[in-house]
C-alpha cells in the first residue's frame, strides 16, 4: 500500500471544544503518523483560497465565517492510504448522519459545525498541505 501524505484540521468548534487531543489521539492509535503541526487562525484570503472549489455554493459564506471564526489546528499526516483512512476515521460530511465510532458522529450534530476537514483526495492534499505549511 502506498505511503500518502493528508492534510488534516481541527476546524474552530473542534479547537474551542477541546477536541485536538481527542482527534490526535484517534489518528495516531489508527497508526497514521503526525509528521507537521501548525496552530493558526485562518483570514479570509486563507478560508477562500482553501475552499476555492466550493465558491459557488449556497453555504460558501457561512463556511468563510465559520472557519475563520477562531483558531484552527492544521496538520500533515502520513500512512498508508492516509488520505482515505482519515476520510474513514472522521465520517459523513453532515455529523447527523455520520457513524457512532467516528469522529463527527461522535462529536457532532450538524454541517457547519463538524470538528474536522480532511482532505478529499491527493492533488487536494498536495493544495492545502502547500497552503498551509509551504513556505
Ligand atoms: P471537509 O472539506 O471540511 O473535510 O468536509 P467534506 O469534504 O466532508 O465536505 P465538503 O463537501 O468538502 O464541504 C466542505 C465543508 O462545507 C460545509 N458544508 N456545509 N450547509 C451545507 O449544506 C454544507 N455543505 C458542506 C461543511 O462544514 C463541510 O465540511
Ligand atoms: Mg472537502
Amino acid at each position: 500500500m502506498a505511503i500518502e501524505r493528508t492534510f488534516i484540521m481541527v476546524k474552530p468548534d473542534g479547537v474551542a471544544r477541546g477536541l485536538v487531543g481527542e482527534v490526535i489521539s484517534r489518528f495516531e492509535r489508527k497508526g497514521l503518523v503526525l509528521e507537521q503541526i501548525r496552530k493558526l487562525t485562518i483570514d479570509e484570503a486563507m478560508a477562500r483560497l482553501h475552499y476555492a472549489e466550493h465558491t459557488d455554493k449556497p453555504f460558501f459564506g457561512d463556511l468563510v465565517e465559520f472557519i475563520t471564526s477562531g483558531p484552527v489546528v492544521a496538520m500533515e499526516w502520513s500512512g498508508p492510504s492516509a488520505i482515505a483512512v482519515a476520510r474513514t476515521l472522521m465520517g459523513a460530511t453532515d455529523p447527523a448522519q455520520a457513524a457512532p465510532g467516528t469522529i463527527r458522529g461522535d462529536f457532532g450534530l450538524e454541517i457547519t459545525h463538524n470538528i474536522v476537514h480532511g482532505s478529499d483526495g491527493p492533488e487536494a492534499a498536495a493544495r492545502e498541505l502547500e497552503i498551509f505549511f509551504g513556505d
